[in-house]
């Protein structure tokens, strides 16, 4: 019960790590909010899977501030109070530099960036008031690494690195700590959708690409999350931690 009278609500929770996050949160003894932009029966799922006791869906769009404090307020009015936010929601803009256009860039850095801002901002009076608080964001091997061709993303991702440094010295003295986790490649929904597009052949490199010749698991992520929510991380802050079993440290083979 590594996470026991801890209250920890997670964005984009309805499938993928966000998913794998709430499971393991609430088995380790967490009350959870799981955030869904809109009504979803993936969610009401988790929820009957974990236990209505346990869990709280929270409907929003993280753009839509005034949603993203109503949510916040909601997790407070159910649990009683909020220790832990994981900025898991995310999406993927994937373009050529040239061939983007601003909507795309727009999208990018609102969901990826600002909606995440967005969340910290709305949660932060609260845990500040508490003088305990844990932010983990998702952000990405993106986020240190560069693939052509992948662009805007791992600029927004770059940036969520740097709000989560920014905002874990800010408020280190107050008893806060933001730090995120940068995964490689994890198989969800998203990737699902990805890898879907591919050839075999180009499906099989992908996987030799990586030391460990296999592509990460949700629940993966989902076990640093729990850490860095946990006390045990209790000195680790405004850091980061790469999750890409060695990939972003392969010069090449
Ligand atoms: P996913 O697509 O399965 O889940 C993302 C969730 O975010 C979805 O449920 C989506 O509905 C939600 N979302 C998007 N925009 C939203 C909004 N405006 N309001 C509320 N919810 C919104 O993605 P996955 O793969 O589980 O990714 C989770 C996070 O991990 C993302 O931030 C992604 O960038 C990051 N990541 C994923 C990797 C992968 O290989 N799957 C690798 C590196 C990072």
């Amino acid at each position: 019960m590594r996470l026991a009278n801890k209250v920890a609500l997670i964005t984009g929770a309805a499938q993928g790590i966000g998913a794998a996050t709430a499971k393991l949160f609430a088995a380790q003894g967490a009350k959870v909010a799981i955030n869904v932009r809109r009504r979803d029966a993936r969610a009401e799922a988790l929820r009957d899977e974990i236990g209505v006791d346990n869990v709280l869906i929270v409907e929003a769009d993280i753009a839509d501030r005034a949603a993203v404090q109503q949510m916040v307020d909601q997790t407070i009015d159910r649990f009683g109070k909020l220790d832990v936010l994981v900025n898991n929601a995310g999406i993927n803009v994937f373009n050529d530099p040239l061939l983007l256009t601003d909507d795309e860039w727009e999208r990018c850095f609102a969901v990826d960036l600002k909606d995440a801002w967005h969340c910290c901002q709305a949660v932060l009076p609260s845990m500040l008031a508490n003088g305990a608080g844990s932010i983990v964001n998702i952000a990405s091997v993106h986020g240190h690494k560069i693939i052509p061709n992948a662009f805007p993303y791992p600029v927004a991702k770059h940036g969520l690195i740097g709000l989560t440094r920014a905002l874990g010295i800010q408020y280190a003295a107050q008893g806060l700590r933001v730090n995120s986790i940068s995964p490689g490649l994890i198989l969800t929904p998203l990737a699902e959708d990805w890898l879907a597009t591919l050839t075999a052949e180009e499906k099989q490199r992908q996987m030799d690409l990586l030391p460990c010749k296999r592509i990460g698991e949700p629940e993966e992520v989902a076990y640093t999350a729990l850490f860095l929510a946990s006390d045990e991380a209790r000195f680790i802050n405004a850091t980061d931690i790469l999750i890409d079993g060695g990939r972003s440290q392969l010069y090449h083979e």
